[in-house]
């Protein structure tokens, strides 16, 4: 009776199996190691802890009842000091509300129903089991995409702290233009990405170009002008975000071909990537620098203009253009911290 459900392998799960019912826990036990599970088992609260603080288990399979007096909800508490935490599933010949109530205050993952068809146990078994580390990768994704999202951002502006909040800002010009030129949703997700992280190769520039007040020589230039790439390289490991390295790489490209690194010309870049070079350009303008003042919008306008085949994608900067002088700067309002 091996449980062969696609991807999931029994054999690399261990479960502990508490009921003080010795027939039935050699039933279970059964049941369980017939399908392939690696399988421990305990007749009584005592036991069960003491097998849950000597090894890792993946699910623990308990009876509600454990004696007169012990329940086996009280599992789940000291499950709770296992890392990774076992789900709790408990057995159950007298179901009730208050024991439902019970068990989900005590965190149990589910509740069988004695008497229980092997099959519908052992589904339920994987299916527990699946829905933990679903969750828990989950929750390592998440808190990995945090450190993308907040952290190397805040990396940035440490480094460069003339640019506090471009990123974030440049997030969200960028998306509000994609969206209004009909950018894929899976496309506007990579260039938020971008947007916030374009200018992370900024970290391999050294401190005294990046923070000199006065201009830059033509070498320090040269430097600086390293950055997308040195980007593109931070971002190496992104292998499943191809995209966002590209679109960091470019963002200094012009449309008349006269930009860094390549000299890209004209839709040799991707939409999503002019706008990009558009967006960062234009909070560098609309935004006060230590070396100037936050531009007018009407100026802005008229360089976009003037810039149009030139620097930028000619129907992006005109359609900037019309939208600042429609609008002003509420043109590019957006709810930023609904972005991620
Ligand atoms: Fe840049």
């Amino acid at each position: 009776m091996e449980d062969s459900s696609f991807g999931f392998d029994p054999r690399r799960h261990r479960v502990l199996i508490v009921d003080d019912e010795v027939d039935v826990l050699r039933g279970l036990c059964h049941v369980l190691e017939g399908a392939g599970y690696s399988v421990r088992c305990a007749n009584s609260l005592r036991h069960a802890v003491e097998a849950i603080r000597s090894e890792p288990f993946q699910l623990v399979l308990t009876d509600l009842y454990l004696g007169e007096t012990d329940l086996g909800v009280h599992i789940a508490d000291f499950a709770r000091e296992q890392r990774p935490q076992p789900p709790v599933i408990v057995l159950t010949g007298r179901p009730t509300f208050n024991g439902a109530q019970e068990a989900l205050r005590n965190h149990v993952a589910d509740i069988v129903v004695k008497p229980v068809e092997a099959s519908q146990l052992l589904a339920t078994c994987r299916r527990v089991i699946q829905e933990t580390d679903l969750a828990r990768r989950n929750s390592e994704l998440e808190s990995a995409n945090r450190v993308l999202t907040s952290v190397l951002p805040r990396t940035i502006e440490m480094k460069d702290p003339t640019t506090s909040g471009h990123a974030s800002r440049v997030v969200g010009y960028t998306d509000t233009l994609a969206e209004r030129c009909g950018v894929s949703e899976e496309d506007r997700s990579s260039l938020r990405l971008a947007a916030l992280l374009h200018d992370i190769g900024k970290i391999g520039v050294p401190d005294q170009i990046l923070t000199k007040p006065g201009p830059l020589t033509s070498d320090e230039m040269e430097v600086v002008k390293r950055h997308p790439a040195m980007g593109y390289e931070v971002l190496s490991e992104l292998t499943e975000h191809a995209n966002v390295r590209t679109w960091v790489y470019q963002h200094h490209e012009r449309w008349d071909g006269l930009g860094y690194p390549n000299r890209l010309k004209g839709e040799d870049v991707a939409l999503p990537g002019r706008i990009l070079v558009l967006a960062e350009v234009y909070d560098a303008l609309a935004e006060q620098r230590s070396y100037k003042p936050a531009w007018p919008v009407a100026k802005i306008v008229e360089l976009f203009r003037e810039q149009a085949g030139r620097q930028f994608d000619p129907d992006l900067a005109h359609l900037v253009a019309n939208g600042l002088e429609e609008r002003g700067k509420r043109f590019f309002a957006k709810d930023q911290d609904s972005l991620f």
